[in-house]
């Protein structure tokens, strides 16, 4: 089950999904965090940072809304009290970063460079919570490029640095191909997408920020589906997928579709477990289709019939045939 991103290995491939497990301290309580490939922390800011107003969170058909604002203490707290308890509990640790402007994204992984606790930067160019869509970097290939190509630079150079995307665009690929240039190892697809609810007791929206990031069950089809293309353009960079998984069969999608790892993440919030669950069952379900390594069935879906079969196992490869 060893995960390989590009320089980075984990022993297994999933992942916290960030911003659902804020760094790791409540999930703690139900698993050993070190039996994850690793934590996907909050996004993390230059300054601390009080988010959106309440309510932030609301309830929608198979997922929710969410409209937190990158809620969080600013990096030297992070650095000092949660990055120090993940490396106390010897927790692989991803940290994802965000800014308001370009600069921020890059003093912030500045601040990470050299810190041995942290695996990999992802970078959250694809917030939906900010004030003006103009922030929203990862609409915008120009944008994304300032911000990966800053960051790339700024970071160690043995800190992978994935851009997190939007499937809020026209053409994903697009943005994908902007941030590869720029210098990114590899992506994290998807963020939510942008939604809204509105309280037909109130008359008024739900959130108190107006709109909000959907996620859950209901926007796994669209996680496929950016997942399938950025890897389908781009196959030599690793891809962490993420979008309504809940189960292992869920997160088998993803790896057939190309994701190299996966995040777990609203599904915490019914059942913490999940990501130990999730992990268990991939396991299972690989091995059930005969495969003798996770890497054997990255990408798998994008081959056609005859050579699927010949990936597989004889048995299963016999079935398929036949
Ligand atoms: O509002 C938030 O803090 C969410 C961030 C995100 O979805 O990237």
């Amino acid at each position: 089950m060893t995960a390989r991103l590009g320089s980075l290995t984990l022993p297994n491939p999933v992942l916290t999904a960030s911003g659902c497990a804020a760094a790791g301290r409540e999930l703690h309580q139900f698993f050993d965090v070190a039996q994850l490939g690793a934590v996907v922390t909050k996004s993390i800011m230059r300054e601390p940072r009080s988010g959106r107003p309440t309510p932030r969170m609301a309830e929608t058909p198979s997922g929710m809304l969410n409209s937190i604002g990158l809620q969080g203490p600013g990096i030297e707290s992070f650095i000092a009290n949660d990055l120090a308890w993940l490396v106390a509990h010897d927790a692989r640790t991803v940290v994802s970063i965000a800014g308001s402007h370009t600069d921020d994204f890059a003093e912030v992984a500045r601040m990470l460079a050299g810190h041995p606790a942290v695996a990999a930067l992802e970078v959250n160019i694809s917030c939906p919570n900010v004030e003006s869509r103009g922030q929203v970097f990862a609409c915008d290939a120009i944008a994304s490029s300032r911000v990966i190509g800053g960051v790339r630079r700024a970071a160690d150079p043995a800190q992978p640095v994935f851009a997190k995307l939007t499937p809020d665009v026209t053409d994903i690929v697009l943005i994908a191909r902007a941030c590869a240039d720029a210098g990114a190892d590899g992506f994290s697809l998807i963020n939510t997408l942008l939604g809204m609810v509105i309280d037909t007791d109130t008359l008024a929206p739900a959130l108190g920020g107006v709109t909000g990031g959907l996620s859950g069950p209901a926007i796994r089809p669209v996680a496929v589906r950016c997942v399938w293309q950025v890897h389908r353009a781009l196959p030599h960079l690793p891809i962490i997928g993420m979008g309504g998984i809940r189960s292992g069969l869920d997160a088998l999608q993803f790896v057939l579709a190309g994701a190299a790892a996966v995040s777990v993440g609203t599904a915490v919030f019914g059942d913490p477990t999940a990501p130990v669950r999730v992990l268990d069952e991939l396991t299972a379900a690989l091995a059930e289709r005969g495969f003798a390594s996770l890497a054997d069935a990255v990408g798998i879906a994008h081959l056609d019939g005859p050579a699927r079969a010949l990936r597989l196992e004889p048995a299963a490869a016999e079935a398929a045939a036949s």
